[in-house]
This record gives structure tokens, sequence and C-alpha cells, in this order.
């Protein structure tokens, strides 16, 4: 059966806005995390602690976090790559971050420029420095169902590592579908491996829509009892990394398919919508969502 409650995790101002090229303002920023927590978004990712050499858009995180108004019972978090983004994370007042690997070795030199054991070891002070500090750390797997350099990738891979970061102390691991090539048999089958070694609750999934499959293997992953989501409001983003890569799922269309199962999720549509609208007229793009382009055109 399906979940009756599901989580979506936005990660719009971060994963979406890391992609963009224009300048965006501090204030932008702090606009879009507030609109989304009025809309009712739980879990809310900010930004990021990482070299502003290699993601320049993410250099303010620490000025955004200062100006959101932090409403209580909203996680907001920021990716921290090593021990000097999270010190940064946490002069800043962050209380959750996330950790990321990657299932391919060509992905992560070109992401996080070392290899795969490499990031775990980088990894061990992250989480020993957050035990001490009481922040929650979640992990983030990406390439999960494919690499733009390596091609395939083994889901028995994917849930190796997945193991690790749950061993070193992650709450959650989110396996990310980061060229969006995955397809809705591909998903069950990766989330049924994964969940013979790690409890489904501590799973997430995170879907990019470059192939039009991310809702498609949401709903697979719903059926393998998957309740935690990363999107993306107006679809925003891609990947620095991962040439050719569209933003991640739309939230509002994520919303919209769990709506129409029933699922409860504590978010509101039409606030939803509205924060999409707001930041596209920002960046000046269409809104990337089928939803609210049709919700608006009604
Ligand atoms: P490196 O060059 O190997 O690092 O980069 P380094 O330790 O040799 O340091 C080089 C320079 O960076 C030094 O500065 C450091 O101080 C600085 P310099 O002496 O040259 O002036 N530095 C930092 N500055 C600020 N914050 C830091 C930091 N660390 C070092 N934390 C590093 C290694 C990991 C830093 C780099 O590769 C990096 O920042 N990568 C970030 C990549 C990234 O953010 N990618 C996007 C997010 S992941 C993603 O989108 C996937 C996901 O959505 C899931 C999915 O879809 O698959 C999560
Ligand atoms: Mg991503």
């Amino acid at each position: 059966s399906l979940p009756q409650h599901v989580r979506l995790v936005e990660v719009g101002p971060r994963d979406g806005l890391q992609n963009e090229q224009q300048p965006i303002s501090v204030a932008d920023k702090v606009r879009l995390v507030d609109d989304l927590s009025a809309a009712g978004l739980s879990s809310i990712e900010v930004g990021s602690f990482v070299s502003p050499k290699w993601v320049p858009q993410m250099a303010g995180s620490a000025e955004v976090f200062a100006a959101i108004k932090q409403r209580p019972g909203v996680n907001y978090s920021a990716l921290t790559p090593n021990l000097k983004g999270f010190e940064a994370a946490l002069a800043a007042g962050v209380k959750e971050v996330a950790v990321f690997a990657a299932a391919s070795e060509a992905f992560s030199q070109k992401n996080i420029n070392c290899s795969i054991s490499e990031s775990l070891e980088r990894f061990a002070p992250v989480m020993a420095a957050a035990k001490a500090h009481n922040i929650r750390v979640r992990g983030y797997i990406s390439c999960v169902l494919g690499c733009p350099y390596d091609g395939e990738v083994a889901p028995e891979q994917v849930s190796s590592i997945a193991r690790e970061l749950i061993a070193m102390g992650c709450y959650e691991v989110s396996l990310g579908d980061t060229i969006g090539v995955g397809t809705a048999g591909a998903t069950r089958r990766l989330f049924e491996i994964a969940a013979r070694d790690i409890p489904r609750e501590q799973l997430a999934g995170h879907f990019h829509d470059t192939y039009g499959q991310a809702l498609a293997n949401i709903y697979a992953s719903l059926l393998e009892g998957i309740s935690v989501f990363d999107s993306s409001v107006a679809g925003l983003g891609g990947c620095p990394y991962a040439k050719g890569a569209t933003g991640n799922v739309a939230t509002e269309d994520v919303l919209y398919l769990l709506n129409g199962l029933g699922i409860d999720t504590g978010i509101d549509l039409d606030r939803l919508i509205a924060a999409g609208q707001r930041i596209c007229a920002v960046l000046d793009k269409p809104n990337g969502s089928r939803v609210a382009r049709a919700w608006l055109a009604k």
C-alpha cells in the first residue's frame, strides 16, 4: 500500500539556483525560501557551503541563512562537502547539513574533485563535528541510475555507499538520478535492492526530469514504500557537472500527483505556484512546472 504521508524536501533554492549564471540577489533568495515555508514546505535546502570557484551562485549562502524567517517546525539545510564547509555552515547557524557522494568514480571527480572513498574519508570529520554540535546530517548519492561519464551504475554499488553513509550517521540518504535517465522499472529495482539493507524510512528519492520520467519514477518509488522526495519549485535547476541535465522534478507536479493519490503533505498548491511564479519572474524564465502552467491558464 502507498504511504499516507509524504515529506517533500524543497531543493529549489540550492539545486535549482546553483546552476543559474545570472546574479541573483540575497533578497530574492530569501524571498523564495520564505515563500516556500509559507506554502507549507517543512524541509528546505537553502544553500551550499562549497568552493565559490566551483559554484559561484551559492557564495552568499550565509547571508541568506541570516535573513530568512525561520518558522518553527521547518528544517533549513545546506550542503557541506568537507569540514571547511561544515564550519562555515555552523557559523551561519545552520542546524542541518548534507554531505554528497557519487555512485560513479568519474562523477565524484568532476563534482567534488576526489574519489568515492576519499569523499567518504572527508565526510568522517564532518560527521564527528556534526555529532558534537547536535546537527543532523543528510546524505546524497549522485548518479544512482546512470552517470554522464561512466554510463551504467550497479544498484549494489549505490546500496553499498548508502549503507556506509547511514553507518557514518546520516539520518537519511537521498538517491539522486542526476541526469534523469532512470525509468520506473530501474527505480523500483534500485529501491528494492537498497531496502534489503537500509530501512525504507531512511531512503529518499531525488529525480531530475531530463527525460520526463521523474513522476513515473516517484510513483514507482511510492510503490516500494519510499515516502521522502526531493523536488524543486517551478522545476528550477540542473547540475553544473552534468551537461544537459534539467532541473529537478517540479514540486508543484509532485504535489499534484500526491494530492490525486490522497497522500498528505501539508503543502498548499496555490501558494506554492505563487512562489514559483515569483522566482521565475526574477529569473525571467518560463515556469518549468506543467501543473503551474496549466493551473494559471485555467
Ligand atoms: P578542491 O579544489 O579539491 O578543494 O575542491 P581544496 O580543499 O583543495 O580547496 C581548494 C580551494 O577551495 C581552497 O581555496 C579552499 O579554501 C577552498 P584557495 O586556497 O584556492 O583560495 N574550499 C572551500 N571554500 C569554501 N567552502 C568550502 C571549501 N572547501 C575548499 N567548503 C571541493 C573540493 C569539494 C571544495 C569542490 O570540489 C567543491 O566545492 N565542489 C562543490 C560541487 C558542488 O557544489 N556541486 C553541486 C552540488 S551536488 C549536486 O548538485 C547533486 C545533488 O543535487 C544530487 C543529484 O542530483 O545527484 C546533491
Ligand atoms: Mg540534484
